[in-house]
């Protein structure tokens, strides 16, 4: 990407680490890219003060010197749109990472390098589907091109508005840069290409935006019960070091029931983005059996390069992630980390001496914030068919000492339909996903009852209401029980304790490394939560008939309740129900020894 015209240039009259100062730059805009220095390094233009201009620089500015050259390119930083994005390992400005490491010897050392995003020399069979002499608008299908599984549209870029085609390029394989179509538009001729450049900070169009009604399934039992996604929704997981964000978000990249899934990484630590490049590229899909990567992009800020080009990196993504939701397909973009985005805000504000707000950070920081879950949506697509897509956008905050009432997690709170707010005590006891269920909330929960009752046909909602009601109560109980002892609480409390206790094992708690419990289909999760909510409604009456909470709390079909999630799901029905008749069993047994 960003190989632009060349307009004119300045000199560079003072650098600040990755700010510079040019003069001579009259003319230019705020958000052009420019080439600074010698080394033509990339940088966008921040701010404007008559003659000059006040540069974020997005490599390493050791050795740029006052009296070098800036080139201006008239153009905002854009992003490459075309078949080949999938399944690359892209750097926070687009640039391939594995060429660039070929090219400097070494994965991290990307001064000055500007290699496209998009492989130029790769064939695509092209499939025409528009003819000569149709009338097409911006977003209607020309054709399409096989890109690993996903079926790519070649759209009608959108600034060329209306247009009739002059001409197809029959099937067969072509490059990104072989014209496959001639258009006439009010500015004349044009030969379109499989590829276009989008400006990064501006939302791509869509027809019209429409409210989030279905699941985003993530095989992740406390999220999708208890504070679901939406296709198209946003999400926040706040978390502490080592609370679980990271594997939070690649499980849900890996089993989300998503076309495409974009994930960009912005590491803080050197080895956290080391870690992603090993891990991420061998995930598998499991709907495929194929490198997950096949139908992802992954971007990498990688440790080198200075904070702000963290900021661009997040940008880039969800232009990615809407191009694809533009083609009719279900997209979900995860980051990890904002928070270390939103350092990269606080780092650049305080060079460039701007009033700190809270924290030092920027008083624009929510309007960022803001614009960049507000990229996030279901919608109709541009042109003239009648195709939903969406892209839902996931994003891990990391506050420091896991502090949730920092800016970043409450600027972000405000902004995102459901909040998964990891707990490090919970962390601390293995109990993962550590989501705590009194902190976490998602708005979209009680919009899936129909959704449920479709998919699964159970009543869902009224399970979910009935377990957070048994696990509120057992918190203020386990308050109380703190205060007097566990020992002095009735019978009847403590079976509520052992029915809380009983769902935070049987179906909170799901580890990501079980062959079986790393995923568990909207089905199970119904049926599943259905039987332990049962545990309680049948030992109920033993409590009330006198049977103690001792023999009721050693019931052997307890141990096959908690067991149940294990279950392969082919086996699952089954299961329930020898669980179920044993406890039947037992409680007759009981039930008989007190009468
Ligand atoms: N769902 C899960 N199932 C099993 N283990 C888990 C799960 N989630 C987290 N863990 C455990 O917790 C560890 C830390 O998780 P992770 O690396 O995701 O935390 P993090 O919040 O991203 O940490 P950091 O702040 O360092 O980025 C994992 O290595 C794993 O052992
Ligand atoms: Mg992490």
């Amino acid at each position: 990407m960003i190989e632009q015209a060349y307009v004119k240039g300045g000199t560079i009259v003072h650098v600040k680490g990755p700010v510079i100062i040019a003069e001579g730059m009259r003319g230019s805009k705020v958000r052009e890219v420019v080439y600074v220095g010698e080394e033509r390094l990339i940088g966008e233009i921040v701010r404007i003060e008559g003659d000059r201009a006040i540069i974020q620089v997005y490599e390493p500015t050791g050795g740029v010197r006052a009296g070098e050259p800036v080139e201006r390119t008239g153009e905002p930083l854009s992003a490459e749109l075309g078949p080949g994005l999938l399944g690359q390992v892209l750097d926070g400005l687009g640039r391939p990472l594995e060429v660039i490491s070929e090219r400097a010897g070494g994965p991290f050392i990307i001064r000055g390098i500007k290699s496209p995003t998009l492989p130029r020399d790769r064939r695509w069979h092209w499939l025409p589907e528009a003819r000569p002499g149709d009338l097409v608008q911006s977003g209607d299908v020309l054709g399409s091109v096989k890109e690993g599984p996903i079926n790519h549209k070649i759209m009608v870029p959108p600034r060329i508005g209306r247009a009739r085609v002059l001409e197809v390029y029959p099937e067969g394989d072509y490059t990104v840069e072989e014209p496959i179509a001639v258009v006439e538009h009010v500015g004349g001729k044009e030969q379109l290409k499989m590829y276009h450049k989008w400006p990064v900070r501006n939302p791509r169009p869509f027809k019209e935006k429409l409210d989030p009604s279905e699941l985003l399934i993530t095989g992740q039992r406390v999220i999708d019960t208890f504070f679901p996604i939406v296709k198209g929704g946003t999400s926040a997981v706040p978390g502490g070091f080592g609370t679980g964000k990271t594997v939070a978000l690649h499980q849900i990249s890996k089993w989300a029931d998503a076309d495409v899934v974009v994930y960009v990484g912005c590491g803080e630590r050197g080895n956290e983005m080391t870690d992603l490049l090993h891990t991420f590229p061998k995930l598998v899909d499991p709907k495929t059996g194929r490198p997950l990567l096949e139908r992802s992009v992954l971007i990498a800020n990688t440790s080198n390069m200075p904070v702000p080009a963290r900021e661009a990196s997040i940008f880039i993504g969800i232009t990615y992630a809407e191009y694809y939701r533009d083609m009719g397909l279900h997209v979900v973009l995860t980051a990890d980390s904002t928070s270390r985005w939103a350092e990269a805000l606080r780092e650049l504000s305080s060079r460039l001496e701007e009033i700190p707000s809270e924290k030092g950070f920027p008083a624009y920081l929510p309007d960022f914030v803001a614009s960049f879950y507000e990229r996030a949506g279901r919608v109709r697509v541009s042109g003239n068919r009648d195709e939903i897509g969406s892209v839902a956008v996931i994003g891990a905050v990391s506050p420091s000492g896991g502090d949730l009432n920092e800016p970043v997690t409450q600027h972000t709170m405000r902004y995102v339909g459901a909040f998964w707010a990891l707990d490090k005590d919970l962390a601390f006891k293995r109990h993962f996903p550590s989501i705590n269920w009194l902190r976490s909330f998602s708005k979209y929960a009680l919009g899936l009852r129909n959704w449920w009752i479709n998919t699964t046909g159970h009543e869902m909602i009224d399970y979910r209401e009935r377990a957070m009601s048994l696990l509120q109560s057992a918190s203020s109980l386990e308050e109380v029980a703190r205060v007097v002892g566990e020992a002095a609480l009735s019978d009847e409390n403590r079976l509520v304790l052992l029915s809380a206790e009983l769902i935070k094992e049987g179906f909170l708690v799901q580890s990501a490394y079980h062959e079986v419990d790393t995923y568990c289909s909207p089905k199970k999760q119904a049926l599943l939560l259905r039987t332990l909510l049962e545990f309680y409604d049948r030992a109920k009456p033993l409590i009330e008939a006198g049977v103690p909470m001792s023999k009721v709390a050693e019931m052997r079909s307890l141990g096959l309740l908690r067991r149940l999630k294990f279950v392969p799901e082919d086996e699952f029905e089954a299961a329930v129900k020898e669980a179920l008749s044993q406890l039947e069993a037992e409680i007759s047994s009981l039930l008989a020894e007190v009468r």
